[in-house]
C-alpha cells in the first residue's frame, strides 16, 4: 500500500477524536445544513469532498438520489463507513480520495459540496478548477471556508503566525492557507462559477458559506 501523505496521515490520526468531539457551533452547522438542503432536489447526484466522518453526507442522503462522499484520510472514511453500516441508506458511497483524484470522466454532479475544506488545500485555484469539471453546467458548488479577516487583527495574527506554525512543527496541525473572503470569491468565480449566496458564519476565525452556480 502506498504511504499516506503528511496531511492524510494527520487527519487519519485525529479521526476518532474528530468523530467524538461535539460540533463547536451547532447552530451554524444546522443552518448550513438547511441552506444546503434548499439547493438540492430529490433526483440530484451529489459529491461531497473532504466529508470527514460522513455526518453531513448521511443527513443529506434521504433528500437526494445519490451521494458520493470522499476524504483524503482513510481513517475518516473508515468511521464514515461504520456510521453507514448503522443506517438504512442505499444511496451513499464513501471513498478515500483527494480533491484532484476525482475523475470527471466518471461523471459529473448536480451539486458538489466542500465544507471546511478549501483552506486546507495547497493549491485552491487548481482545486476549484477541478471541482468545476465535476459540476454539471447549472449545478451548484456549495462550500464553507475558514477565511482571514479583512482587517487582520491580533487574534488572527496569533493564530496564523504563531499558534498554527508551532503546532505544525509538532505535527499537531495540518497544512492551512487562509485567504480573505474577497480572494476566495474571486477564485470561485475565476473557476467558472457565479456566486448566488454568500454569508458569514461566526467562529474562532470567520467562516464563509458560499453557494455558486456552474456557468
Ligand atoms: C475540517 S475537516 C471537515 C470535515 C467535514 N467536511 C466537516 O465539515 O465536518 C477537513 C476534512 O478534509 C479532509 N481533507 C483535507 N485535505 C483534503 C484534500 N486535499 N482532499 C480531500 N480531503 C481533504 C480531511 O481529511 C478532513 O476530513
Amino acid at each position: 500500500m502506498a504511504a499516506l501523505s503528511k496531511d492524510a496521515a494527520f487527519w487519519s490520526k485525529i479521526s476518532r477524536k474528530y468523530a467524538a468531539d461535539p460540533i463547536r457551533n451547532m447552530e451554524g452547522y444546522l443552518n448550513t445544513l438547511e441552506r444546503t438542503k434548499s439547493y438540492l432536489q430529490a433526483e440530484d447526484s451529489v459529491l461531497e469532498i473532504g466529508c470527514g466522518t460522513g455526518s453531513t453526507a448521511l443527513l443529506l442522503a434521504p433528500h437526494v438520489a445519490q451521494v458520493t462522499a470522499s476524504d483524503l484520510a482513510p481513517g475518516m472514511i473508515e468511521i464514515a463507513n461504520e456510521k453507514l453500516a448503522e443506517e438504512e441508506l442505499e444511496n451513499v458511497t464513501f471513498k478515500v480520495a483527494e480533491v484532484l483524484q476525482h475523475d470527471p470522466n466518471d461523471g459529473s454532479y448536480d451539486a458538489v459540496l466542500a465544507h471546511n475544506l478549501l483552506h486546507l488545500v495547497p493549491d485552491m485555484g487548481h482545486a476549484l478548477e477541478h471541482i468545476a469539471t465535476l459540476t454539471k453546467p447549472g449545478g451548484v458548488f456549495i462550500s464553507k471556508t475558514v477565511c482571514a479577516p479583512e482587517s487582520g487583527g491580533f487574534k488572527y495574527g496569533l493564530i496564523s503566525r504563531i499558534a498554527i506554525p508551532i503546532m505544525q512543527l509538532l505535527g499537531n496541525a495540518p497544512f492551512v492557507n487562509f485567504v480573505s473572503v474577497a480572494e476566495l470569491q474571486h477564485a470561485i468565480e475565476l473557476a467558472g462559477f457565479d456566486i448566488v449566496e454568500t454569508a458569514d458564519q461566526a467562529g474562532l476565525l470567520p467562516s464563509r458559506y458560499i453557494v455558486a452556480r456552474r456557468l
